[in-house]
Order: structure tokens, then C-alpha cells, then sequence
């Protein structure tokens, strides 16, 4: 059982190294994964020139799972394109072909009043984003930003393509249907057919996978409605399936609900199993170093990979208790604190999930 630890750029390491800690803890009950860090990011840039470097690329496609922090920063924002770290993320999700994303928006009972909605409308709160994760208008040629002649003159356009195949759309659709089967038995497809026949397609596909779940609602919804009945009913979702672009927007919607993006992990799945783990967060430039990042979101992340790629369910609902069990213990990082709770710093976030396992 072979991990590759990428933590990154920003808070990465530091809340990897909670994660990677807990994981730890768990050798006392015989789980040995055998952990070896890369570099990705704006840290691999620096380094070794490059996001995804070829050391950390093999390093990846050997490990049965991969456990990532975060990558960026304001210094490579100047960077040209193919040396950004955003393109180190986009590269390994497309090097070990990644397509699916979960990303499950659930509110703890704790931390009701940290959502910015009412608590009635977010409480109960349960639903599974699965997001495509290797196509759509991030991957789509032609892209860049060329000369061309218009009504006035020749200027500068910038250009990307919006594109997903039927057997994308279906494998993906595959994922959905499979996980809403295994939840609610509802699932809302999310597209804009009215305008883009990129989606149109995408809406037909689904429909005709339908078939093979007659047991799973299936509904469609466009995506502008999609983000406002988010923060209007968010409980009428089960699990939502849509392409990379509208899921990105929606994921990180649907994070706050839950009261903070601090707490929402990530599972992005080959064909086989194989994964990528992450928080749904970014690197927070801003409290980098500090010893104050929530993470709790990458130690839920390493409770995912425990469950979806190695199948060791016990050790992650093991760690999932643990996380609930610190927070109705009233520990809180500053994104989740609240007067009346308990303000603490990473590793002392890490300390208390450890000793609640
Ligand atoms: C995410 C992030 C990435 C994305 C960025 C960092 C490239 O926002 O994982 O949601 O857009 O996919
Ligand atoms: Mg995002």
C-alpha cells in the first residue's frame, strides 16, 4: 500500500502533516502504508523548474494513492502558463487520468451556526458532488490567446473550448449513478443546454444512462438555477453530477455551506480505483506558516483514500468519528471558531483527532 505525499505550496505541508500523522497513529492497529513526498506546485517550480516534475511523476503513477495539500501562490501568479503550479494539479489529474471528483458537502451538527445560511436550511445538510475532473473548457483545444482580424482591426482574442465525448459523459454519469445508488437514489444532473450544445449532449447521455439505474431519480437542472437553489433549499440535493467548469463553481458553493471550505475533502478516481486526495481548499497564502490552517479537510481526505482506494472502511470511519468527536469537543481552527468554542492551531487540531481515535 504505497502512498505519494505531495503537500505542496501555502498551508500544504502543514496540514499534510496532520494527515499524514493520523495516518501514522493508525499503525498501532496494523495499517502500514508505506509514505514517500514529492514535490508539486509552485515548491516543484522552484526546485526543479517545473510543477509536475518527472521525480514526482513516477513517483505517482507507482503509488497506489496520492495524499496532496494544496499548490499556488501570489509569487508564480506572473509565471508563464505551463509553469504555473495550477498546471502541476491539472497535469497529474490528466497523467493519471483522474476523471472522477467527489466532493462531499456535509454539515457537522457543530457547526451550524458557522454557515453563513440559517441553520434551518443547512441542518441535516448531506450532499455528494461528482465533478468531471479531465475534460470540459479546461483541457479543450483550441486554447490561447491569438491576433485576429475583426470590425476593428486586427486585436487580441482570447480563446478556449468547451468539449466532452459521449464516452466521457457516460463514465462519468457511470460514477454518479453508482454513488447515488449507494446514497438517496436521487441524482441531479447540472448543465446549460439551453445554451451551449456542449451540454446538450451532456444532458443526453445522462438520459439514456438513466436506463441502466432504474432505480435512481434522475433530474436535470440548468446550472444557473443550480447555484441559487444551492443557498435557496440545499437539502432537496442527494448527489449532483456535472463537468469540470460548473463543478468547480458548485464545489466550492456548496463548501460554505457547510460552514467553512476548511472542512470539505476531495476524491478524484481512475477507472480502477486509484486516487487523489485532497482538501477542496486552496494554499491560503495568507495564513501560511502560521501554524492556524484547519486540517481537518486533508485528514478527512485521508479517511477517503482509506475507504475508496484501499477498501480499510473501519479505519476510515475511524478517523471521521474522530473528527466529530473534536469538534463536539469544542476544539475550533479560526475559520470555524465561534465565542463559546475552543481556538486552536493546526497541530493542535491534529493532537486531538489523534488522541480521539
Ligand atoms: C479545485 C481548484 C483547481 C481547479 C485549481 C487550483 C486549478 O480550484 O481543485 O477546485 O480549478 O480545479
Ligand atoms: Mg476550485
Amino acid at each position: 500500500m504505497k502512498v505519494c505525499v505531495l503537500p505542496g505550496d501555502g498551508i500544504g505541508p502543514e496540514i499534510v502533516g496532520q494527515a499524514v500523522r493520523v495516518i501514522e497513529a493508525l499503525r498501532r492497529d496494523g495499517i502500514k502504508l508505506e509514505m514517500e513526498t514529492a514535490l508539486l506546485g509552485g515548491c516543484a517550480v522552484d526546485a526543479a523548474g517545473e510543477p509536475y516534475p518527472e521525480a514526482t511523476r513516477k513517483l505517482a503513477r507507482a503509488a497506489d494513492a496520492v495524499l496532496l495539500g494544496a499548490v499556488g501562490g501570489p509569487q508564480y501568479d506572473t509565471l508563464p502558463r505551463e509553469q504555473r503550479p495550477e498546471r502541476g494539479l491539472l497535469g497529474i489529474r490528466k497523467d493519471l487520468g483522474l476523471f472522477a471528483n467527489l466532493r462531499p458537502a456535509v454539515l457537522y451538527p457543530e457547526l451550524a451556526n458557522a454557515s453563513s445560511l440559517k441553520p434551518e436550511v443547512v441542518a441535516g445538510l448531506d450532499i455528494l458532488i461528482v465533478r468531471e475532473l479531465t475534460g470540459d473548457i479546461y483541457f479543450g483545444e483550441p486554447r490561447g490567446i491569438e491576433m485576429r482580424n475583426g470590425a476593428n482591426g486586427k486585436e487580441r482574442v482570447g480563446i478556449n473550448t468547451m468539449i466532452y465525448s459521449e464516452s466521457e459523459i457516460r463514465r462519468i454519469a457511470r460514477v454518479a449513478f453508482e454513488a447515488a445508488r449507494k446514497r438517496n437514489r436521487r441524482l441531479c444532473s447540472v448543465d446549460k443546454m439551453n445554451v451551449l450544445e456542449c451540454t446538450q449532449l451532456w444532458r443526453d447521455v445522462v438520459t439514456d444512462e438513466a436506463k441502466h439505474y432504474p432505480d435512481v431519480e434522475l433530474s436535470h437542472m440548468l446550472v444557473d438555477n443550480a447555484a441559487m437553489q444551492l443557498v435557496r433549499n440545499p437539502k432537496q440535493f442527494d448527489v449532483m453530477v456535472t463537468g469540470n467548469m460548473f463543478g468547480d463553481i458548485l464545489s466550492d458553493e456548496a463548501s460554505m455551506l457547510t460552514g467553512s471550505i476548511g472542512m470539505l475533502p476531495s476524491a478524484s478516481l481512475d477507472e480502477k480505483g486509484k486516487g487523489l486526495y485532497e482538501p477542496i481548499h486552496g494554499s491560503a497564502p495568507d495564513i501560511a506558516g502560521k501554524g492556524v490552517a484547519n486540517p481537518l479537510a486533508t485528514i478527512l481526505s485521508a479517511a477517503m483514500m482509506l475507504r475508496y482506494t484501499f477498501g480499510l472502511e473501519a479505519a476510515a470511519a475511524r478517523i471521521e468519528g474522530a473528527v466529530k468527536k473534536v469538534l463536539a469537543q469544542g476544539l475550533r481552527t479560526g475559520d470555524i471558531f465561534e465565542p463559546g468554542t475552543q481556538k486552536v492551531g493546526t497541530r493542535e487540531m491534529g493532537d486531538a483527532v489523534i488522541a480521539a481515535l
